[in-house]
């Protein structure tokens, strides 16, 4: 008999947790309504009480969204759980998912409770929660270093107040795999009313384990796996979603369960999550870097092409590749530009996004005869308004030649007065990124400054990922081009316009 494994995602809440992958409410609904055509069962949609904007986020997830069950985290804390009770309003279907930490040293050091003050507040969330939804997660955070006694306690306690899901976190990633299945063996074994609901398992990357845990976990009965796309999350990350779920597909013969995810989907939704964060995907990364299928050494190339399943266990096309498709074209006009777009889950509110998207749209297809989906995301990722967009690129100009310094000289708009300056440096990227900084003096430090190419061919737009920091708070920015220069200065001038804007935000796990 074959059972089911709940997938849930949590790239909106968990994922946006990783410092500098922080995404917009816009950004938010394209990724789940990508989740949602992936049939991922479940969307952690983020943290309501964290702020507005999160609060704000959720409900439009929940709003979009029809096929997929929406969640939202809260504290064990009434306030938490009456915002995300509200955020939840409007899903088709919705879950609370609440938690509260259970481990000696979280107990002691951050929330200076007793077990028995734990147990109580864990008890009296999990009952006010279910004042508005009948679906009830609840973890006891950092359960991989918790008393298993203890946790038999505590989960008995909240089964009987109404949790129907228990998703036991290795929050901090110390648990090796053989130790976190016998986990959830020892779990379901001890509390009595075990099999009144599912377990679940969240697993931190900070070992490289996440994956391997949670199919231990499966092993021993875990009916729900918490991961996130390309594996995001806070610090190492969360279990990668395509590395659990093409686990479990291809080792059948293995598990007694399997996901209804549809796996075509899979390098689409990573593509765009990594478009979106800024978080890239390295070449090497199972089943959607740019390596997972390319079969290079000669000896390879030879066996696959006398029989594929001589070196390749899963085929290629059953998690989306191959379907690069040439969208649009210099000719295509405004509606067909339009319909591919709402194809892509992108609809813009107001008609003057559209028509700037489609102004530069045009401008590209000058330039590259072949416009891929990628190319129409990071043009839609550039052309999409920003919040509190301070600073504005209106003109960048480099030279650069052989045996000289290159200079940059940049036009832009910082509050709506136009500044122009003139900056030498390393190299063109160099020169412009210092002008940019000599004009806003935003005295951020760039941690991070990646380049890469879109799709193929010398043709293809560079894509320039941004990382900066400021007093401890970290934001990404991307932009793209075909002259990478220009990329890098939309690049930079997108991070430093998220790191102007005025932030009032909490976290839940701090
Ligand atoms: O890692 C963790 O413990 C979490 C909880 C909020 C479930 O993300
Ligand atoms: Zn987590």
């Amino acid at each position: 008999m074959i059972d089911k494994l709940i997938i849930f995602d949590t790239t909106l809440r968990d994922g946006e947790q990783s410092p500098g992958a922080s995404m917009t409410k816009d950004e938010k609904v394209r990724i789940a309504k990508s989740l949602e055509r992936m049939r991922v069962d479940i969307i952690e949609a983020g943290f309501p009480i964290a702020s507005i904007g999160d609060f704000e986020a959720v409900q439009a997830v929940a709003n979009a969204v029809t096929d997929s069950r929406i969640c939202a985290l809260s504290r064990a804390l009434d306030n938490d759980i009456d915002r995300a009770g509200e955020a939840l309003k409007g899903a088709n279907a919705s879950r609370i998912h609440t938690f509260i930490a259970t481990s000696p040293i979280h107990m002691e050091m951050k929330l200076r409770m007793s077990p028995e003050q734990v147990i109580e507040n864990a008890v009296k969330a999990v009952k006010r929660a279910r004042r508005y939804t009948d679906d009830v997660e609840f973890s006891p955070e950092d359960a991989g270093r918790s008393e298993p006694e203890f946790l038999y306690r505590i989960l008995e306690a909240v089964i009987d107040a109404g949790a129907t899901t228990l998703n036991i976190p290795d929050t901090v990633g110390y648990n090796l795999p053989h130790q976190f299945g016998q986990l959830i063996h020892d779990l379901r074994e001890h509390i009595p009313n075990s099999d009144k609901a599912i377990f679940s398992v969240h697993c931190h990357n900070d070992l490289g384990l996440a994956v391997a845990n949670s199919l231990s976990a499966v092993l021993s009965g875990a009916r729900q796996v918490e991961c996130t796309i390309n594996g995001l999350g806070e610090r190492a990350g969360n279990a990668s979603l395509e590395e659990v779920v093409m686990a479990i597909r291809t080792r059948q013969d293995m598990f007694s369960v399997d996901t209804t995810i549809d796996t075509t989907q899979i390098l689409s939704t990573s593509r765009l999550v990594s478009g979106i964060t800024g978080f890239a995907v390295q070449p090497n990364k199972a089943i959607v870097g740019a390596n997972a299928f390319a079969h290079e050494s000669g000896i390879h190339q030879d066996g696959v092409l006398k029989n594929r399943e001589t070196y390749e266990i899963m085929r290629a096309e059953d998690v989306g590749w191959n379907t690069n498709r040439i969208v649009l074209g210099k000719h295509s006009g405004r509606n067909a530009f339009r319909t591919r777009l709402e194809e892509l889950d992108v609809v813009f509110e107001a008609e003057s996004e559209l028509n700037e998207a489609f102004r530069k749209f045009k401008e590209l297809a000058d330039k590259k005869h072949e416009i891929f989906d990628e190319d129409l995301l990071a043009l839609v990722n550039g052309s999409i308004s920003i919040e509190n967009e301070r600073i504005r690129l209106v003109s960048l100009k480099v030279c650069s030649e052989t045996g000289e310094t290159p200079v940059a000289s940049v036009t832009l708009t910082l509050d709506d007065v136009e500044k122009q300056v003139e900056m030498a440096g390393s190299g063109p990227v160099d020169a412009a990124l210092k002008a940019i900084e000599d004009i806003v003096n935003s005295q951020t430090e760039l941690q991070l400054y990646s380049v890469s190419n879109i799709t193929s061919g010398t043709d293809s737009q560079g894509e320039v990922n941004v990382r900066i920091e400021k007093g401890g708070r970290i934001v990404s920015g991307q932009g793209a081009d075909t002259d990478i220069v220009i990329a890098s200065a939309k690049a930079y001038i997108s991070a430093l316009n998220k790191i102007l804007a005025p932030i009032d935000r909490e976290h839940p796990q701090v």
